[in-house]
């Protein structure tokens, strides 16, 4: 029976995680899943420790989730990292933000190859610092023929910048002749987004409870079926994952039919 949306079925809830991913792995995956990774702060302050502990924290979450993704044959994954709006924070944050990236980047690289995951970044390059760039474009060239999980990370990236690109390119075109006012519609500005090619989420997940999307996908989330969970992301696990996507599976998805 369908069930009420965002409340996840009670006989999923004491399921732990093999027998979560195996009833995942029983029914149809949601194609593309996408993770707000919020609650690193929340994580780390309620420990006693600086928020940034948390971040570090977090990137052990990222591991085991692209690992667990990659295990039951979810597509593409796209995680929200740093928002353009996250420049705000205290500049202490932002650079130890920015140097865990540096880090973790290349040290996942080779766990990347052997899972044979393909690691791409959505958001502006512009105001990236030149050294987190280079090791991002390293990492992207790579990894660029791998034929497992697609790995979507959003970094420096806010919704509305890129809907406002997609626009700049699409009027760039009809100002330069190659293209038709009347031309543009839902799959030419789809396209034009810095998720080209990329299937719109299935399923969005918002981790430590927030019930906002802050900026992330908002042009290609139009039909995603959303799930938002208490748990902080530095204690999100394979379960949490499979728990959504268990849940996902029971929705009934109608796009505007009865
Ligand atoms: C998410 O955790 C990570 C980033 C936004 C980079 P937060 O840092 O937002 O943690 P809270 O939400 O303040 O707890
Ligand atoms: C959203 O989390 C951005 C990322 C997870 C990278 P925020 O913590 O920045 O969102 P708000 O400020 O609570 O809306
Ligand atoms: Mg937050």
């Amino acid at each position: 029976m369908p069930l009420k949306s965002g409340v996840t079925a009670p006989e999923l809830s004491t399921l732990g995680e093999r027998e979560l991913r195996e009833r995942v792995l029983s029914r149809p995956l949601p194609r593309h899943v996408a993770i707000i990774m919020d609650g690193n702060g929340r994580w780390a302050t309620s420990r006693g420790l600086p928020r940034v502990a948390g971040h570090g924290e977090g990137v052990k979450s990222v591991r085991s989730v692209v690992r667990a993704a990659g295990e039951v044959g979810i597509e593409y994954l796209t995680l929200y990292a740093f928002s353009s709006e996250n420049w705000n924070r205290p500049s202490h944050e932002v650079s130890t933000l920015m140097s865990l990236l540096e880090r973790s980047i290349d040290r996942e690289l080779p766990e990347l190859m052997a899972r044979s995951v393909r690691f791409r970044v959505i958001g502006r390059p512009n105001g990236v610092p030149a050294e987190v760039q280079r090791r991002i474009d390293h990492v992207v060239e790579a990894t660029a023929a791998n034929t497992g999980l697609n790995l979507l990370m959003a970094f420096n990236y806010g919704a509305r910048d890129e809907i406002v690109d997609a626009c700049r390119r699409l009027a760039r075109d009809v100002a330069e002749g190659r293209l038709g006012p009347e031309q543009i519609d839902e799959v030419r500005l789809g396209r034009a987004l810095y998720t080209d090619g990329v299937p719109d989420p299935d399923l969005l997940i918002r981790t430590s409870g927030e019930m906002r999307l802050s900026n992330f996908l908002l042009w290609q989330i139009a039909y995603t079926e959303l799930w938002v969970t208490p748990t902080r992301w530095p204690d999100f696990e394979p379960r949490d994952l499979y728990l959504a996507v268990a849940d996902f599976q029971q929705r009934d998805r109608r796009f505007g039919r009865v």
